[in-house]
């Protein structure tokens, strides 16, 4: 019976995995970071990562902001280089290797020289190098032991101290070891093999000596990984691939003529310190595929390259396709066999909106997977989580540009409102700046669009903080200063009156107030504005004058087509004789009025043939009199009446005898 083993030590080692990590915690926080290089040797992680914001780049320069040192570590240099650049440096280098790094720099500071086991062209010896004090050299071989020895003879010539690269191969080191005593009897070497890479070497090697044949997964620029394959290839017949994809389109013919050589074989299956656990899986499910159906038609293979690339486990991105959607959760397809789903809550940050309202079957969305269980095969996504991270990319950008972002606002919490913006993004709003007045109540505003500015971020802890004041406040300036700009005289507004005093009323034109003097309420004589109007009132104005310095704009509500004079001078001209109702009395006659709005003076000297001292005495408020127009003043719209000029007219009666 064909039998597979794993070995216990396939896969992360604790350096990558840290170093993952902190990448993710780092894009997390800023949404998009950068590493020197990549991450670790596989390109599955490595593109899953650039999907999540974490950028591989060459160089310093090429980063923007913030800059990750991967697990195999940089010299001085770049460090240096880093600082002058003014980039946030996240120093991921494992610490085994760290710890190289502080052996090498301390013990060279004496002017020993450096010699370095491992390859010169990776980039972990190159940073290790990057921290001697003096000469350093990097040899992988006894050859290029023998060919330094040759070339510089002053090399070591007063002290050399020795270290290996973490992954270098312990048998190897050993052999290194003696060869460099013989030439450099002063030489002083350190321990730096990481014990992850012995353990899992030592582990390749039992198991592949126990085997027939052993899988050896890893990325093609992985030196740990291609170690592995040569300690392997020692014992055994070796296949090595980067994933279950590459072993099937590779190695499928090999390894089916290999499995049908041979009866009841033992396979191995091991893997690089950059090979995640999903990848492990899928080989040795492809393995036991093989080994249980040996005569692996073409079609097979085929089908195995179609496999989907989405990988289900825990903080992976993927595109889903929602195929049903009900009141509790969206069902969605991710690729695979197993069912996604996105519960309610996890679809959207506002919890006023039904999964109907966010989704529909047919759409195409991407989403985190949160938890996979296999035992059940299903997959659980969150839409909401990936909505978070785009809304807290924009929440930052709109606070560097002090941007207003729209929301609604989605819950009242102890000091405040939580407004979830249309990006999914929560914002707390503390009730000062919630726009409400100190004796309204929060609830008022709850489930109501609004607009807010971001005062505050703390994406370590996620933690926004907005105001809705503030953007209230610079919608109004923009409005304010819209409106001066665009006002003019005889400009018409419809306002509602704000305000009322003795001398007139304010009128809010749309942000800014105006004021309606009493005499330009109405054309009637009137003695306090709430004869004709009530705060709340609609009122039509027109712009009399205005003073943008002062922030002055004077209004009149009256209408020149309503103007009493005009239908006075129509229908009335000097010598008619009218009924007019005195409507005041001073001491030099009585005003009266002709039409409403229009009051003439009857002087003293024109209320009788007799000489009147006190006007009262011949005339009374409220009285109505006739009386013959004698004047009008076009000009100063003014009406002079005489009641005398009546009597003057009217016959003696020794005339008429
Ligand atoms: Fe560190 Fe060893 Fe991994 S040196 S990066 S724990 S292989």
């Amino acid at each position: 019976m064909t039998e597979l083993i794993t070995a216990e030590t396939a896969g992360f080692c604790f350096g990558v995995t840290r170093a993952i990590e902190t990448a993710e915690k780092t894009a997390k926080r800023l949404g998009r970071v950068y590493t020197l290089g990549q991450l670790i040797h596989n390109n599955d992680v490595i593109e899953n990562l650039r999907e999540r914001g974490i950028i591989p780049v060459d160089s310093p320069e090429e980063a923007e902001g913030c800059i990750i040192i991967r697990s195999h570590g940089v010299g001085r240099a770049v460090y240096d280089r880093i600082a002058e650049l003014g980039l946030e440096c996240v120093d991921a280098t494992c610490p085994y290797v760290a710890r190289i790094h502080k052996i090498v720099d301390e013990n060279s500071r004496d002017g020993s020289d450096v010699l370095v086991a491992g390859d010169g062209s990776h980039p972990e010896v190159i940073g290790i190098m990057g921290f001697a004090n003096g000469k350093v050299r990097a040899v992988s071989s006894d050859i290029e032991l023998e060919e330094l020895v040759k070339s510089d003879k002053n090399f070591g010539a007063k002290s050399l101290i020795c270290v290996a690269q973490t992954t270098f191969d312990v048998c190897k080191w050993t052999d290194l070891q003696k060869k460099i005593k013989k030439h450099y009897t002063k030489a002083k070497f350190f321990d730096t093999i990481c014990r992850a890479t012995t353990d899992r070497q030592a582990e390749a090697a039992r198991l592949s000596k126990q085997c027939d044949a052993a899988v050896v997964i890893g990325g093609a620029h992985s030196s740990n990984s291609r170690k592995l394959a040569d300690i392997c290839a020692e014992n055994c017949t070796v296949f090595f691939t980067e994933n279950a994809q590459q072993l099937i389109r590779e190695h499928g013919e090999a390894l089916i003529r290999f499995l049908s050589s041979y009866k009841d074989v033992k396979i191995g299956i091991t893997a690089g310190a950059s090979t995640p656990a999903y990848i492990i899986k899928e080989v040795h499910t492809i393995m036991s595929e093989i080994i249980k159906d040996e005569a692996v038609d073409a079609e097979f293979a085929a089908a195995i390259d179609q496999m989907p690339r989405v990988r289900a486990y825990a903080g992976n991105r993927v595109k889903a396709t929602v195929v049903a959607v009900n009141k509790t959760e969206a069902v969605v397809d991710i690729g695979i066999k197993q069912s996604g789903y996105i519960p309610a809550e996890e679809l959207s940050a506002n919890p006023n909106l039904s999964p109907e309202e966010i989704v529909k079957v047919g759409d195409v969305i991407d989403c985190i997977v949160t938890k996979v269980n296999d035992a059940d095969g299903v997959v659980y996504l969150s839409k909401k989580q990936v909505d978070a991270q785009a809304g807290m990319e924009k929440i930052v950008k709109a606070k560097e540009e002090n941007a207003t972002v729209n929301g609604t606002v989605t819950a009242v919490v102890k000091g405040g409102v939580i407004v979830t913006s249309e990006d999914g993004a929560r914002v707390f709003v503390p009730a000062s700046q919630s726009g409400v007045p100190r004796n309204g109540k929060l609830e008022d505003i709850l489930k109501k669009e609004v607009g807010f500015k971001v005062i505050e971020v703390n994406e370590g802890r996620g933690r926004v903080v907005g105001s809705i004041k503030a953007a209230e406040r610079e919608a109004s300036d923009e409005v304010k200063a819209k409106f001066w700009s665009e006002l003019e005289v005889g400009k018409k507004f419809v306002g509602e009156v704000k305000s009322m005093e003795s001398y007139g009323v304010f009128v809010d034109l749309g942000g800014v107030d105006g004021m309606v003097h009493l005499t330009e309420l109405t054309w009637n004589r009137v003695k306090h504005p709430k004869e004709v109007v009530s705060v709340g009132d609609k009122l039509e104005v027109t712009v009399k004058s205005f003073d943008p310095e002062k922030k002055r704009v004077s209004l009149t509500a009256k209408k020149p087509e309503d103007n009493p004079w005009t239908k006075f001078t129509n229908e009335f001209a000097v010598d008619d004789v009218v009924k007019v109702q005195v409507v005041s009395i001073t001491p030099f006659g009585a005003f009266a009025q002709i039409i409403p709005g229009v009051d003439g003076l009857i002087h003293i000297s024109q209320i009788s043939r007799e000489r009147v001292n006190d006007v009262s005495k011949v005339l009374s408020v409220g009285q109505v009199v006739e009386a013959k127009i004698t004047e009008i003043d076009e000009e100063k719209s003014r009406v002079s009446l005489s009641i005398k000029a009546l009597l003057d007219d009217e016959p003696d009666e020794d005339d008429a005898e």
